[in-house]
């Protein structure tokens, strides 16, 4: 038997890993400051609790485990990270969950650990042309990321390296790009693009006009769940300790995202540009050292997770509107 714990298990990608790893066999311990919100959790054992306070984390990790999964952090989509009003919190409270679990899982002799970095550390000045942005990872110095989220991911990057450096840890960081799929947020102010453009489709009616925050041509590639887990899966288990890019190359802008979703809906929509928190101009995963380290890439097509993803939140929409319809 395999031991395995994912922090941040409550969150949108650790539920769905911990949902994977129990099919491989492993026994898992899930922790978080919350259950799952949209399905329970399989985890063998989930704690409810704060990453932030060392001696939770001291009690969490109270045993060898062959694999430490790091997901938890203060996170969400640009209407989050990119107004301003969360970077207190974003910065202390992500940092602070690293520094206690990596620490921990060290002094526990728990020597493999993966952390899931972000896009968001890379510069922006090299994603200031929606057409050609540049995400290599040989690409991050000098460093100028466009968010104190993507500062944090750079710090905490560096700390997981340092400890592969200094204690012999078998550190694994992937810089994630867009993760999407069902039971992620969709609603909650802190949902990404592809919900939250599923979400107004599908509360639109045909020939309703739905607003974009910036001018639609701000690039960005997404990545499905189920490839997200299997070269989450893939990293762990390599022997390649440098951070690596885990997206999809599939660039759109976000008026073709629109046009994709309201497609899979059957729907027409007006796109209506409003003001809003954009991020960098553009962005796409650079799979290239991913293709050389793993053997392997994520290459599933955009639509395909986005009809999965679409179907799943015009369900929770449906719902919700009972629910308003009954109080
Ligand atoms: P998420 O917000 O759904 O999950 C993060 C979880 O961490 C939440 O359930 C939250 O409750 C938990 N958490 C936060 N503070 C905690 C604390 N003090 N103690 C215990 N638990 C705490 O996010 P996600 O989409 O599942 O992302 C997982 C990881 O991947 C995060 O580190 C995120 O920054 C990174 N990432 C995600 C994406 C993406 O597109 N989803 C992109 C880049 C990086
Ligand atoms: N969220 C959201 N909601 N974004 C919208 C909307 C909307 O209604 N309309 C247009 N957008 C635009 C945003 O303005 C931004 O330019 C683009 O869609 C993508 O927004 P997000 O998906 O929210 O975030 P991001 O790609 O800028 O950053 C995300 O990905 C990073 C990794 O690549 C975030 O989730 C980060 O936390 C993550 O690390």
């Amino acid at each position: 038997m395999k031991y395995a714990l994912v922090c941040g298990a409550g969150g949108f990608i650790g539920h769905h890993l911990v949902r994977r790893l129990k099919a491989e066999g492993f026994w898992v311990r899930g922790v978080d400051l919350k259950f799952p919100r949209f399905s329970g959790s399989e985890a063998d054992d989930f704690v409810i609790g704060d990453l932030r306070r060392q001696s939770f984390v001291d009690a969490v990790v109270d045993r060898h485990f062959d694999e430490i999964y790091q997901l938890a952090a203060d996170m969400g989509g640009a209407g989050y990270i990119f107004t301003g009003e969360h970077d207190a919190d974003v910065m202390h409270n992500s940092a602070t969950i690293n520094l206690n679990v990596l620490d921990a899982a060290y002094r526990r002799n728990c020597r493999r650990i993966f952390y899931s970095s972000s896009a968001c550390m890379y510069p922006q000045y090299n994603q200031l042309d929606p057409d050609n942005p540049k995400c290599s990872e040989d690409s991050a110095y000098p460093a100028a990321p466009d968010s104190e989220y993507g500062w944090e991911k750079l710090f905490s990057e560096r700390l997981y390296l340092a400890y592969a450096r200094n204690y012999g840890m078998d550190v694994r960081v992937a810089r994630y790009h867009n993760i999407f799929g069902p039971e992620g947020s969709w609603n909650d102010g802190k949902e990404k693009a592809p919900a939250a453009i599923c979400r107004k489709v599908a509360q639109a009616f045909d020939g309703d006009a739905i607003e974009i925050w910036g001018d639609g041509r701000q690039t960005r590639s997404f990545l499905f769940i189920d490839e997200c887990l299997e070269a989450t899966l893939r990293l762990m288990r390599s022997d390649w300790t440098g951070p690596v890019n885990i997206g999809s190359e599939e660039m759109v802008t976000i008026d073709q995202l629109v046009d994709l979703v309201a497609g899979i809906a059957g729907k027409s929509v007006e796109k209506r540009h409003v003001e809003g928190p954009t991020g960098v101009r553009g962005r796409n995963s650079d799979n290239r050292l991913i293709r050389e380290r793993l053997g392997w890439a994520p290459n599933a097509p955009l639509k395909d997770g986005l009809e999965r993803t679409y179907a799943w939140i015009a369900r929770q929409v449906e719902r919700n509107s009972y629910l308003v319809a009954a109080e």
